[in-house]
């Protein structure tokens, strides 16, 4: 396949940046989409010319560093995959690929399509997590029965990947869709009782502090989303953070 990529260049925080444009040959449709991007770079390399900076560390739809625009969507043209596992027999011969990093003012671009998502790091220490007794008397997890219904909502919000394409894809940039499914994992079993008010005031807080917006129920996170997080997770987000202001 022959290319043209149009590619936001960006060389630090402070540079203003912009599109270059980078045509390209011998791409095969197997090849997945970072694949085809370190062709690209290895090609910049021999021509003395300054690699395309982007994120990337498993490849394989785990760690969800792989944060890309691409042709205005976050993670490109598919469903349900990360940038990673995105191949390129979507793209077809001779067509022109916008790649550009994810935009929200709380996820500053650090050098061309590598943004700072450290914001969501941030939220997570606020109160994504549980206290576990670790004095040798830790009762085992399997000894405390859960609904079927409630561990398997559980488990869908714990696949959250921490990608952020819920906030690219937002036009408020809002991050409830990751922060509700953050809390959900937990408010949907016992284990996460004990923190369970504190932890929505404190997420939500933390959230509001590091800009992101607000939700106005689009959908678009949801579509995006290469996890099928559910907008379910937001409306028990509220329900959690309604009940815990009332608690006071
Ligand atoms: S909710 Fe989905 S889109 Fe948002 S961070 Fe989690 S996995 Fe990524
Ligand atoms: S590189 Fe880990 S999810 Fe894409």
């Amino acid at each position: 396949m022959k290319l043209t990529l149009k590619i936001w260049r960006q060389k630090n925080a402070q540079d203003k940046g912009g599109i270059v444009d980078y045509p390209i040959d011998g791409i095969e449709p197997d090849m997945s989409f970072l694949e085809m991007l370190d062709v690209l770079n290895e090609q910049l390399i021999n021509k003395g010319e300054e690699p395309v900076a982007f994120d990337h560390d498993c490849r394989e739809g785990i760690c969800g560093m792989c944060s890309l625009f691409i042709n205005g969507e976050a993670h490109g043209p598919d469903r349900g995959v990360t940038t990673c596992q995105l191949h390129m027999r979507m793209f077809k011969d001779g067509d022109t690929i916008f790649i550009e990093p994810f935009r929200a003012k709380a996820f500053p671009v650090i050098k061309d399509l590598v943004v700072d998502r450290s914001s969501f790091d941030r939220i997570q220490h606020a109160g994504g997590f549980i206290s576990v007794n670790t004095s040798g008397n830790t009762i085992d997890a399997n000894t405390i029965p859960i609904n079927k219904d409630d561990a398997d909502k559980s488990f869908d919000a714990a696949a959250c990947i921490g990608c952020g394409a819920c906030v690219a894809t937002c036009k408020n940039s809002s991050a409830m869709l990751f922060v509700g499914a953050k809390v959900s994992q937990f408010a949907l079993l016992p284990q996460g009782q004990v923190e369970a008010t504190d932890r929505v005031l404190n997420m939500v807080h933390q959230m509001d502090l590091e800009g992101f917006g607000n939700c106005t129920n689009t959908g678009a996170c949801e579509v995006e989303c290469p996890k099928g997080i559910s907008l379910e997770n937001i409306a028990r987000m509220n329900r959690e953070y309604l009940s815990a202001s009332l608690k006071g």
